[in-house]
């Protein structure tokens, strides 16, 4: 105890009276926003449970949503410094404060309106988040004389607490903080303490919780339930973000935004214009039309596949453009990565607006757009992805047609949108899908692109996919694939010298692309895909498995 006080005093111990004046008045001008803001209690009736994320730029903020979604309530996640009025708007039960870099007593640190405590709304702040609620609430928060990263039992001193409902006294816990709190508000107590931490938990007994901890990461076992339980059993949630009723809000939102407009599609053979498209067409049925490109540059059969299951099953619009040759004829000589992207783009777009001027007049463009391709463009940092290739998405092209957007998926995740495909009646082979590159293929031939290459590829990839699927992997991995090296090595088949190719197998699991670790596939599954490669494909003599994560290496080779 005594050497923590002197640790606290040889620092500069912050309170709230550091928060700078131009900080106040800020926050005074936003509880003015608040007064027309609804008050616990007073949401509008059938505003959909809904509950803010406020985010202070932790690395973590996407997987707080994701766990809460998994909860089956709706949630946004909002920058700190998004006005009040912003976050009132979707009619939160709740906030959430998220971590983050900073600490709460540095100049400038970023801080939540303070109306949201005013909401009399139940608020749990996590990490940097409790201690925002500290500073704010007029409590002390200093750098702790330990750090704690990693994993920490917590022990719940607390059994009434409501965020601890039907768990055990003992939980594990993952903790990642340099600052700890000094003096708790008046009138706050703390309900469960780690070895490190007295104050691992935070509450004023009602509605303002704090955790140390961060129960949004998987090394948090029980920490869904927690979120859970403040979801469940102080915001007053009951989970009706479900796929049915997100479909029935959105086909509605759709009609009423379309009127009796024309949408185009871009189809692209993935999921997530598929389920955007099929959203879409369950609106407003024939005013869509889809254009599905075949670049040259998919798999096998599957221009032919995505184009009987959504004209002859799903009985949409679809103007196919076979665009084969065009691809090919700009991909010769080109080997450069990025000329290979840029040239597939641009023709692309070329074709996309000469089809779509053949339509007549259209007035929207719908996409496949997910919530993580929202949540990092708002954050430029996050966009060093960009800068390493220069990605084409069928989704995302071309801004100078001015059409208006249509983007129904927009605030959801991957996993939402396969449970939404799966709810429309998509066919399983379509929802669960894994990635595939906009460029296709071209990125998985490390050099020319070239008919004969692409056949080979082709080959290759066919038996990868066939023998993930019969091990029953397919669904586990993020991306199972093969790549057309241009390594060419000696080989002996028969009595035979050959000289040919080297084929690359890619597997990862992943959560969301921005990392990926390679899979530890079984041997002899290895053993099979390679026998049947190097047997079935002819032109190549040689398998080898990728064994790197990423980072350091990216998914697609190119
Ligand atoms: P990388 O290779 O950057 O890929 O680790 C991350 C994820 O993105 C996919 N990918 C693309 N998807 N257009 C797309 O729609 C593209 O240009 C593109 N390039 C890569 C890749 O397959 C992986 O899932």
């Amino acid at each position: 105890m005594e050497q923590s006080t002197e640790k606290v005093n040889s620092h500069r111990v912050a309170t709230s009276d550091d928060i700078e004046v131009s900080t106040y008045l800020e926050i005074s001008k936003e509880m003015q926003g608040l007064q027309a803001a609804p008050k616990a209690g007073e949401i509008p009736h059938g505003a959909k449970e809904a509950v803010a994320i406020i985010d202070f730029g932790s690395q973590y903020s996407h997987l707080i949503a994701r766990r809460v979604r998994e909860c089956n309530v709706y949630c946004e996640i909002f920058s700190y410094d998004a006005p009040l009025s912003k976050i009132m708007a979707i009619h939160p039960r709740g906030f959430i404060l998220s971590g983050g870099p900073a600490s709460v007593y540095e100049k400038n640190a970023p801080l939540t309106p303070v109306g949201i405590y005013d909401s009399h709304l139940p608020v749990l702040g996590i990490c940097y988040g409790m201690q925002l609620i500290t500073l704010q609430l007029g409590g002390t928060v200093a750098p702790g004389s330990k750090h704690e990263y990693g994993q920490s039992i917590l022990h719940v001193s607390d059994d009434s607490s409501p965020l601890f409902y039907e768990l055990e006294d003992s939980l594990t816990v993952w903790m990642s903080h340099a600052d700890e709190i000094i003096d708790m508000p008046a009138g706050f107590r703390s309900s469960a303490y780690t070895e490190n931490s007295p104050n691992a938990v935070i509450t004023d007994g009602s509605k303002i919780f704090g955790l140390q901890f961060h129960p949004e990461v998987a090394h948090t076992p029980q920490g869904k339930q927690i979120i859970k339980n403040f979801l469940y059993r102080v915001c007053g949630c009951q989970g009706a973000w479900t796929p049915g009723n997100f479909i029935h809000e959105s086909i509605a939102a759709i009609k009423q935004q379309v009127g009796d407009g024309r949408v185009i599609c871009a189809l692209s053979g993935g999921v997530d214009s598929a389920v955007a498209a099929k959203l879409v067409h369950a609106a407003i049925g024939d005013q869509l039309t889809c254009i599905f490109v075949n670049n040259g540059l998919l798999r096998r059969e599957e221009p032919e596949r995505a184009l009987e299951t959504f004209r002859k099953n799903l009985k949409m619009n679809v103007v196919y453009v076979d665009a084969t040759d065009l691809f090919l004829d700009q991909l010769k000589g080109v080997i450069d990565p990025e000329q290979k992207r840029k040239s597939i783009g641009r023709e692309f777009i070329k074709l996309f607006e000469n089809e779509g001027k053949k339509l007549g007049k259209i007035d929207f463009l719908a996409q496949g757009t997910l919530y993580p391709d929202v949540i990092e463009s708002a954050t430029p940092e996050t966009k060093a992805a960009a800068k390493i290739k220069t990605h084409h998405n069928v989704g995302g092209l071309p801004s100078r047609m001015t059409l208006t957007l249509i983007e129904p998926l927009r605030y959801l995740f991957k996993d939402e949108v396969r449970e939404v495909g799966l709810e429309l009646g998509l066919p399983e082979d379509m929802v669960w899908r894994q990635p595939f590159p906009g460029p296709g293929l071209a990125i998985r031939i490390i050099g020319e692109v070239t008919r004969e290459r692409l056949d080979i590829l082709r080959g290759a990839d066919w038996i990868v996919m066939n023998e993930i699927k019969k091990a029953k992997l397919y669904r586990q991995m993020w991306q199972t694939f093969a790549i057309l090296t241009d390594v060419r090595s000696v080989g002996v088949m028969g009595d035979y010298r050959t000289y040919g190719y080297m084929v690359a197998l890619r597997a990862v699991t992943s959560q969301d692309a921005m990392t990926a670790d390679w899979a530890r596939l079984p041997y002899n599954l290895l053993a099979t895909i390679s026998n049947r490669i190097v047997n079935e494909v002819p032109g190549v003599n040689r398998v080898v498995y990728d064994i790197t994560s990423k980072p350091p290496s990216t998914i697609e080779w190119e």
